[in-house]
């Protein structure tokens, strides 16, 4: 089977790359920079497109700009249309109930590939680990720690690339069970075990923000619910995270 994993070079897509290779595919990756296994191609202008897509029987489409995926997603449908290719998608849990500009472009996503006749698969995924982390850690300077009262459920990358991995295996199957994190945390739980992992301390503070995206994620609509499906705790997150960092010794 020809794999072609949009978003194979991000944060989530190189996992997904590595769990697709675990399970014996040679994935090509499409990027807009040349590089191992990589074929060159743009989302944004369709350039390189069809050569990419050329004898490909599942896309796995992870690729992002946080400001364009419709139009991305719409270049790739086009494409795809009469190929036969399956299009695995990844969206976020709580799209319909966030009002956000990024959400509203993966409802918007979800919507025209329902009703693109291309066989498709959706799946709805929590926040990731690495996610709230990197939010944490670019306060790492600052004498205190600012969060908004929210309730996550965040999970680690490679259980969500294994899961996708998994759809891509299988036949289309339309929107399938949202995949959740292990646990119910807010965001203040989440520096808390993030001061600790990291030996610091220093004072959180919440910041309630106004508006109905602030509002969904106080009242938890970011979340898919117990039991989530990921079994990584955040905390088991930073311990392997922290690990990895000594080793590489940065
Ligand atoms: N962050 C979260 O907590 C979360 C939660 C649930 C779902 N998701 C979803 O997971 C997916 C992956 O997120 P991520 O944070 O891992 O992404 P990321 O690290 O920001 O990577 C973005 C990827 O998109 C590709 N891309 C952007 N513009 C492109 C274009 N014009 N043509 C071709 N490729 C383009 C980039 O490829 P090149 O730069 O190599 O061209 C890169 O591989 C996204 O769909 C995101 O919405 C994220």
């Amino acid at each position: 089977m020809t794999i072609l994993v949009t978003g194979g070079t991000g944060r989530l897509g190189r996992h997904a790359v590595d769990a697709l290779r675990a399970r014996g595919h040679e994935p090509r990756i499409l990027s807009r920079r040349p590089g191992a296994d990589h074929i060159v191609a743009d989302l944004g202008t369709g350039e390189g497109l069809a050569a990419a897509l050329d004898g490909v029987d599942t896309v796995l489409h992870l690729a992002t700009t946080r400001s364009k995926d419709i139009g991305q997603t719409r270049m790739l449908l086009d494409a795809m249309a009469g190929t036969g290719a399956h299009l695995v998608f990844i969206s976020i849990v709580g799209v319909d109930r966030a009002p956000y500009a990024y959400y509203r472009d993966k409802v918007a996503s979800e919507e025209a590939i329902a009703a693109s006749g291309v066989p498709h698969t959706i799946i709805r995924v929590t926040q990731f680990h690495g996610f709230v982390s990197e939010f944490l850690d670019a306060q790492r300077r600052l004498p205190v720690t600012v969060v908004v009262p929210a309730t996550v459920q965040t999970i680690h990358m490679p259980e969500v690339a294994a899961r996708l991995a998994e759809l891509v295996d299988a036949r289309p199957a339309g929107r399938v069970a949202d995949l959740g994190g292990p646990e119910l945390l807010t965001l203040r739980e989440h520096a808390v075990q993030w001061q600790q992992a990291h030996g610091i301390r220093r004072p959180i503070w919440s910041l309630r923000l106004p508006g109905r995206f602030a509002r969904a994620a106080r009242e938890g609509g970011l979340t898919s619910g117990l039991p989530g499906g990921g079994r990584v705790t955040f905390r088991e997150y930073l311990a392997e995270e922290l690990g990895n960092r000594a080793t590489n010794g940065a």
